[in-house]
């Protein structure tokens, strides 16, 4: 008897676990069958998280924040990679690697949910070396080009892709309203006209013409939600001046001068936005529901969902951690940046719902836009890197680099030409100097290899100086002695910075630069000058001294494209972004503002008169 009842009870035991395999395995195909559409998978995949399944799809942490196990014993829904947080060798093989690593261990969950894995490739895969570096936003602002934009975009996105990654963190749409800003060459410019006209072209090329995410493209993302760049000079955070400021114009302003670059993103059906560190009217963005939720996700029914900034929810007004992790999450945060601290968010969030601080209608509400959009990117049937991207080998291509260096001519901005200087004639012997004529890290500036970027030979490509050589080779020379050249080259400008620590209240020129200055003024010789810089700098009193004047910003991997515009090659099309100053306590100075006097307007730019 004791026998029958045993295997009766192994039966029925069988029966019960194939029959709960058999509900998985049905319950999975309901989610997990391409067929179905987004929002019914969505609604699918939801009804099956547990509480602790749907907080770990709203946090991101940072690749080394996290042990190996982590991402399946918490249920991480999303890695990034800040600035310089690059895996050993950086190669794109290394970072294929590794992503698949960090990807098959969220497939082990239960529910197999893909991770999303971000980076801030904000002017080409610029954390990896050998990536083509594009000139930076303030540089594509100068060309007034939508069309060249979404093709830097999708070089870009391919790269990105190359290398494994889904999510992109760009494209910055602030609108930069005071220079003095260290972000201010990552705005396309000064007037919403051009993130009107540049957001969404970027966008575009970005996650592909019918918004793909997925292959050879990845996830954008719009940011800083809102208003980034209008904060107020000495209203700064985190011990910065003004980056991470307080924006105080009335909402009518709000919205006429820093949303527009929003709505083309949304049209774009921008996967994801990110919120800003700055504040408006004294509260920060990171707990401001009313543009979070009411403005954002209301009224223009934004449906992907809000990634946070960097720790950003430890800057919110308020007593506990609990508190600004509550705060952030009811105005709207959908998924949390916290590098290292997640687990305490996790605990955080757990409380905060149990307490009842966070309803589980916000929390569903957030991971219906995180799960819709990696549905949307196809995260789901392609979660591994597509070896196809890499071993396509476009990666860092000639090809890609001549896009880029289309880019560099179409950037720069001609503001002086005593006599038709330029073009100048091949034939020349020319003596070239300045803190940025042969300095590759310098022209590609913050955000390049490591967050602040370095001076020096830190990834491949061509300095300016390189091309000057190869415009001339076989015709003129490069002298070192300055008395046996025909003309004086001097490129001058900034070093790397990024973020706050770019700040600056002079705009000066530095001391190397007027050594290089005042020593080709006292030969006697005609003067080219090449400002390779993030932003205008106060140049008034020099300017009489210069015979041309060109504004490269910060050009990126291919310097070789300036030469081909101060040779003849090609002609100057860029058009100033942003207003130049005549003096520092002009600023911030704006198209359309009262009593507006820049030594140089926004839009303006000169052309050579080029023989046909
Ligand atoms: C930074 C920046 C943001 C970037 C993020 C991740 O602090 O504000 O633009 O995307 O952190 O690196």
């Amino acid at each position: 008897m004791h026998l029958f009842f045993s295997l009766t009870l192994i039966l029925i035991t069988l029966i019960i676990g194939c029959r709960n395999n058999d509900e998985l395995t049905l319950e999975k195909s309901i989610y997990s069958d391409p067929n179905i559409e987004i929002e019914a998978r969505v609604d699918d995949l939801l009804s099956k998280m547990t509480l602790e399944e749907k907080i770990g799809q709203m946090v991101q942490a940072e690749r080394n924040g996290i042990e190996e196990g982590d991402i399946k014993k918490y249920k991480l829904g999303s890695l990034l990679s800040g600035g310089g947080s690059v895996p050993k060798g950086n190669t794109p093989k290394a970072w294929v690697d590794m992503y698949n690593k960090f990807q098959a261990e969220a497939l082990s969950t239960r529910l197999t949910i893909p991770l999303v894995y971000g980076v801030d490739a904000v002017h080409g895969h610029n954390n990896v070396k050998g990536a083509t570096i594009f000139p930076h936003n303030i540089g594509l602002g100068a060309t007034f080009d939508a069309d060249l934009v979404e093709r830097v975009a999708q070089i870009t996105a391919k790269e990105v892709a190359a290398t494994g990654l889904d999510w992109d963190f760009a494209p910055c749409v602030a609108v930069s309203r005071d220079e003095r800003w260290g972000r201010a060459y990552e705005s396309f410019g000064e007037s919403p006209e051009l993130q009107e006209l540049l957001a969404g072209a970027y966008i575009r090329g970005l996650q592909g013409p019918n918004a793909e995410m997925g292959g050879k493209y990845v996830i954008a993302t719009a940011k800083h939600f809102i208003g980034d760049g209008g904060t107020d000079w000495g209203t700064g955070d985190a011990g910065y001046i003004i980056d991470r400021g307080d924006l105080t114009i009335d909402e009518k302003s709000l919205r006429a001068i820093h949303l527009p670059g929003y709505i083309k993103a949304i049209e774009e059906n921008v996967g994801t936005i990110m919120a800003s560190f700055s504040s408006y009217q004294g509260k920060k963005m990171h707990a401001h529901k009313y543009l979070l939720t009411d403005l954002l996700k209301g009224e223009l029914g934004f449906e992907g969902y809000i990634i946070s900034d960097w720790e950003a929810m430890n800057e919110i007004a308020a007593p506990t951690y609990y508190d600004k992790i509550v705060k952030s999450v009811n105005a709207g945060v959908d998924m949390f940046m916290e590098p290292y601290r997640w687990k305490e968010l996790i605990d955080v969030m757990k409380k905060a719902v149990d307490n009842g601080d966070v309803s589980i209608a916000r929390v569903d509400d957030a991971v219906r836009r995180i799960l819709r959009i990696k549905f949307k990117a196809g995260l789901f049937e392609n979660p591994l890197a597509d070896s196809e991207v890499l071993n396509e080998g476009s990666f860092g291509s000639k090809e890609h680099r001549e896009i880029a260096r289309e880019a560099v001519r179409k950037s720069l901005v001609l503001l002086k030409n005593k006599g038709n200087i330029l073009p100048l004639t091949k034939d020349y012997k020319v003596y070239v100097s300045g803190s940025n004529a042969d300095d590759i890290g310098n022209q590609s500036g913050g955000l390049t290899i490591e967050w602040q970027g370095r001076s020096g030979n830190i990834t491949s490509g061509t300095t300016i100086l390189d091309g000057i050589k190869e415009a001339i080779k076989g015709h003129g020379e490069v002298v070192d002695d300055i008395s046996k050249a025909d003309v004086a080259i001097a490129v001058i400008g900034e070093r790397p910075y990024a973020e706050g620590k770019g700040d600056d209240g002079e705009l000066s020129l530095g001391y190397q630069d007027l050594l290089t200055l005042q020593e080709i003024k006292e030969s006697g010789k005609p003067v080219v000058v090449i400002m390779v810089s993030g932003r205008p700098l106060i140049i008034s009193d020099y300017i009489d001294d210069w015979d041309a004047f060109v504004v490269a910003w910060l050009p990126g991997s291919e310097g070789q494209g300036v030469a081909d515009l101060i040779f003849g090659d090609y002609n100057f099309t860029g058009k100033l972004p942003v207003s130049w100053p005549r003096s520092i306590d002009q600023l911030p100075i704006n198209i359309n503002d009262k009593d507006y006097n820049p030594l140089f307007e926004y839009g303006y730019g000169l052309e050579m008169d080029l023989e046909d």
